[in-house]
């Protein structure tokens, strides 16, 4: 059949199709543009490259919004071109991470699923544009989404005009997977109607405002594939402990023994930890959790799970070839949404969800830093780690106990920049151990932390800090001119660990 025609059902915007460079071209200096994608997730791939080589020819500066990190380099190709001003809510891209390092870039590191009610009420844009990929238009104006579903629909209904991106290398089958609902407006606002995980309460693809289609443009890119790295002996030994905290659960009648749903971060340990279930008793799992990794779909092949909602799926390179070749046999059992759903505060708390995600360091007494280096340098952003840990059930953050061949220790007096504040945290997981800090004072939390969670080369120092700082007094005890003296040390000797005397 035409491709058009198969693509296209709308045939009224059959003359709308144009090339990437042409669309490119509408995009003036100053504009915001809104692009589909989410953690490397069908995200628009030609016009966002057209746009970073008409750089070339002509300066100009844009802010970018998306669902989260944008995959195909093109983070990287708009740093290297210089042409954000803005970026918001996500990324992950090395260049576009020391633009913003270097100031060169503006970015706005939200929770994810705030994104939407900000373009809603105007806080964010106004959108000039919204850059969408899409696997085809419905006759009656539906778009249907690809790989991810991140924050297109809003993009979609608040931007002025629409470039559509047709993407023919993202397989047919993904189709009747999504399902796309806005919630209404704040004031007349009516509760979410989706109390499971499998629940559908929206079209199956994004209505659109035909008038609104400024172009279409063809292309034929698959997604970029996720770096993750696979499960490694500490990270195994993790989702043992995990697992020993989730067994002493249920055994205590706290947890059903199939669990409530589950939510696992982005990054190679939160997969690897969720990997670890697949050898556990637990069975009939549910996940309601934003993207789906690798861990996830051995977790379906192997009948552990049952069923998985997200707004995205990202998955390394092998498993893109194994499950992209035979798709029809998950779409019955996932579901993609606008993340404002899947990560939505009022779900989350109804869900009653255990969530995992990772940090890059948390403190004695429990406050978590998730996205700056040594307090001052962004790494990727708190993605929707705070919309899960703030409302789920559980919120279990994981790291390993050091980083840089032991330079690091991710247990530290003082955070140097906290994302998830003590009063969000309930259980700390690394190779060690985990400390379930639940109905703890600050120092009974610190106490736990010291016994399970930290490295044993690190563990005297964090000692002596802390006997110091209780000699002190306090509620939440510190040495403060100390408390970040060990990532002080870190940038002037190049390790935070003190030679013993
Ligand atoms: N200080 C400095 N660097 C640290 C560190 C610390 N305390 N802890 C880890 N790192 C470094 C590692 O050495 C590694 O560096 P490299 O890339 O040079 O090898 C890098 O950070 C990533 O660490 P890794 O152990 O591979 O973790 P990951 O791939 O699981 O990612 C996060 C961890 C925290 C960066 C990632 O999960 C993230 O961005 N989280 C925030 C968003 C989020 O949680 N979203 C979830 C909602 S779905």
């Amino acid at each position: 059949m035409d491709q058009r025609l198969e693509r296209i059902k709308l045939t009224a915007l059959h003359e709308r199709i144009v090339s990437a460079e042409q669309a490119a071209s509408w995009i003036k200096d100053g504009m915001a543009v809104g692009l589909s994608g989410f953690t490397r997730a069908g995200d628009a791939k030609a016009v966002p490259n057209a746009l970073a080589k008409r750089m070339q020819e002509e300066p100009f500066q844009i802010d970018v919004y998306t669902g989260a990190s944008l995959g195909s380099g093109i983070d990287g190709r708009f740093a290297q071109a210089g042409i954000v001003r803005k970026r918001a809510p996500y990324q992950s891209d090395p260049l576009m991470r020391s633009a913003i390092n270097s100031g060169d870039v503006q970015f706005v590191d939200h929770h994810l699923s705030q994104t939407a009610e900000w373009i809603r009420g105007g806080v964010a844009g106004p959108l000039d544009f919204a850059i969408i990929e899409a696997l085809g238009i419905t006759q009656d104006g539906l778009l249907i989404p690809t790989t991810s579903v991140g924050n297109s629909m809003v993009f979609a209904h608040h931007a002025k005009q629409i470039i559509i991106e047709i993407n023919t290398a993202q397989p047919l089958e993904l189709e009747g997977l999504h399902d796309c609902y806005a919630p209404q407006a704040i004031g007349s606002r009516q509760p979410i109607p989706l109390v499971s995980p499998r629940d559908r309460i929206g079209t199956k693809g994004i209505p659109v405002d035909p008038s609104k289609v400024k172009g279409i443009v063809w292309t034929n890119q698959a997604d970029s594939p996720s770096p993750i790295e696979p499960p490694d002996a500490e990270t195994d030994v993790m989702a043992g402990h995990l697992l020993a905290f989730l067994r002493r659960e249920v055994q205590a009648g706290r947890l059903d023994k199939n669990l409530p749903p589950l939510q696992s971060g982005v990054g190679s340990v939160a997969n690897a930890v969720l990997h670890g279930l697949l050898d556990s008793e637990f069975e009939g799992l549910e996940l309601y959790s934003e993207v789906l990794q690798d861990a996830v779909f051995d977790l379906l092949d192997s009948g552990k799970a049952l069923f998985a909602s997200a707004s995205a799926i990202t998955l390394s390179q092998p498993y893109m070839e194994r499950i992209y070749q035979d798709f029809g046999r998950y779409r019955e059992r996932l579901v993609l949404r606008p993340q404002e759903i899947s990560n939505h505060p009022e779900i989350i708390r109804r869900l009653g969800l255990i969530s995992i995600n990772t940090a890059l360091e948390f403190d004695l007494y429990g406050n978590v830093n998730s996205t700056h280096i040594a307090g001052t340098k962004m790494m990727n952003g708190i993605g929707g780690s705070g919309d899960f840990g703030r409302n789920a059930q559980l919120a279990i953050f994981v790291t390993k106990s050091i980083a840089k061949n032991g330079r690091i220790s991710c247990v530290v007096p003082f955070a140097s920049h906290i994302d998830h504040t003590e009063h969000d945290v309930d259980v700390l997981v690394t190779e060690h151990g985990f400390a379930d800090i639940r109905n703890l004072a600050p120092r009974e939390r610190a106490e736990r932390i010291l016994a399970n969670c930290v490295h044993p080369e690190y563990r005297p120092q964090l000692r002596d800090y802390f006997d110091r700082a209780i000699a002190r007094g306090g509620h939440t005890p510190h040495v403060l001119d100390e408390a970040l003296s060990w990532h002080a040390k870190y940038m002037r000797d190049g390790t935070m660990l003190k030679k013993s005397p």
